[in-house]
């Protein structure tokens, strides 16, 4: 069975398993300079939601309200999209796991900072590890530094894909998502949240080679819009 992945740019990644759309970290147009889609134009059955920045969540309202969507994300997202009509959020917090009807999530530690766009608390911000019912693995790091914890998920049995930031100033740059990749014990690794704005511009097919030739680890460069299946 194979999972199919959509990227829209940013962070914002559509990973659909069997007939299960699920979507990382909504950020579509007009807000993301780096998609044409707008929320209106894309249909979900789960949001995964890493933390409360808004170039993650500025769709998450709209896109739940509209598809009734699953919001799996912290318990203190979970609280204000209630407050804001979201009724199918479901809190977790870092360490827990919980099976869905896709297959299991874990929250993992991402270290970073978490606040929602009106100031709100947002909690701790995090990644995700999932094992799909396909029998995939796929870690989704969210926005963080590289963190030592990520060996853990690497000697626990590693994974087949790894979402890993790279866009350097606000999170981990390519240099640190070598190691992160090492540290997951990835087999396959596509790098997000890089080249929106100038401030995290970053070289993907370098990063790419690094990967591939420094740590023998498989390196997909998504742009806007490209596909691609495991
Ligand atoms: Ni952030
Ligand atoms: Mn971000």
């Amino acid at each position: 069975m194979t999972v199919r992945l959509t990227y829209f740019g940013h962070a914002t990644m559509l990973i659909t398993v069997e007939s299960t759309r699920i979507l990382v970290d909504p950020f579509l147009a007009p807000h993301n300079p780096a998609t044409q889609v707008t929320a209106e134009e894309v249909d979900v059955d789960y949001i995964l939601q890493t933390h409360g920045h808004a170039d993650h969540i500025a769709d998450t309202v709209a896109l739940a309200k509209r598809t009734g969507a699953v919001v799996i994300c912290s318990a203190e997202i979970a609280g204000w999209l209630g407050k804001h009509g979201v009724s199918n959020a479901h809190g977790m917090n870092i360490g827990g796991a919980r099976s869905f009807p896709f297959g299991r999530v874990k929250m993992t530690i991402a270290h970073h900072s978490g606040a929602l766009p009106d100031g709100s608390n947002g909690g701790n911000p995090a990644g995700f590890l999932l094992h799909l019912n396909s029998g995939h693995d796929i870690y989704i790091s969210g926005d963080t530094a590289l963190t030592y914890d990520m060996r853990l998920i690497g000697e626990a049995g590693g994974v087949d894909l790894a979402l890993l930031c790279i866009g350097d100033n606000y999170t981990m740059g390519p240099e640190d998502a070598v190691t992160a990749a090492q540290f997951v014990q990835a087999k396959h690794v596509v790098p997000v949240h890089f080249n929106t704005w100038p401030v995290i511009a970053q070289d993907g097919r370098a990063f790419a080679e690094t990967l591939r030739r420094s740590a023998e680890i498989e390196c997909t460069v998504m742009a806007p819009g490209d596909v691609l299946e495991i």
